[in-house]
């Protein structure tokens, strides 16, 4: 996929790694639709000629609106890249059900809604990606429901890939291992057990931005990042 001149819209680009994502996708000449769920938090990445678009991904119209935006701002959308979560630490038994529907809600229906949403205008050689994370690869205590909620979004993503790669759209699962991007002090519930020394987003969003550019990758593990 030639990034320079796609259209591509950055989910998620109000937080660490989608803004790093969006930086280097502005760079090489994306034309970008960034997403977030404020104004304020969107003008905080100021990358020049990129569309801001506020939208709360767990609303499947706010998802089709944000895609209808890039459509005609841009007047096509080639890819989309998900990097809008959320995490929340605890054990099982202090988890309460506000917080497992805005995980799950965040994570996985969001993702669903927003594919929903890009599918029936991304053109052949289209790319949808979504950032689940290498504890979709393996979970952990404390971890538990954040854990399953990313499970859930790979599970989609391998489903989901199947499906699309009929019509050449390719879907990603990209997942990145733990990064300093600041998200365990931004839990929705809970406190971060303490983790090694993470990634540096740059280090993450290189490999992100290297994928989206090679259509040989189908897949972006763990492994990928070094
Ligand atoms: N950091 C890590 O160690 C790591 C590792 C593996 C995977 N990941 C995944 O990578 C993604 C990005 O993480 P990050 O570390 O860059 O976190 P971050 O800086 O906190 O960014 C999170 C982004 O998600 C957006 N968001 C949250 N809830 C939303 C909703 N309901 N609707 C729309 N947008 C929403 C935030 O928007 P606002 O600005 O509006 O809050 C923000 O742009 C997440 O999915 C995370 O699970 C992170």
């Amino acid at each position: 996929m030639e990034l320079n001149g796609s259209s591509i819209v950055v989910a998620g680009a109000s937080g660490v790694l989608g803004g790093e994502i969006a930086q280097r996708l502005a760079a090489v000449g994306a034309r970008l639709t960034l997403s977030g769920r404020s104004v304020d938090s969107l003008r905080r990445q100021q990358i020049a000629d990129a569309h801001p678009v506020v939208a709360d991904l767990r609303d499947p119209v706010a998802s089709e609106a944000l895609i209808g935006a890039a459509n005609a701002a841009h007047g096509r959308v080639d890819a989309v890249v998900n990097a809008a979560g959320v995490v929340a630490f605890g054990a099982v038994e202090d988890l309460d059900s506000d917080t497992l529907e805005e995980l799950f809600m965040t994570n996985v229906f969001g993702a669903i809604f927003l594919s929903q949403a890009a599918l029936p205008l991304l053109p052949a050689g289209g790319t949808i990606a979504h950032i689940s994370g290498v504890i979709a690869e393996q979970n952990f205590p404390g971890m538990a429901a954040y854990g399953a909620s990313k499970a859930a979004l790979r599970s989609f993503n391998e489903g989901f890939g199947r499906e699309a790669r009929r019509r050449k759209i390719r879907v990603l699962d990209i997942r990145p291992p733990h990064t300093e991007t600041g998200l365990v002090n931004r839990a929705i519930a809970g406190t971060a057990p303490t983790f090694p020394q993470g990634l540096t987003p740059g280090a993450v969003a290189d490999v992100v931005v290297a994928a989206l550019g090679d259509d040989s990758v189908s897949d972006v593990p763990s492994s990928m990042f070094g």
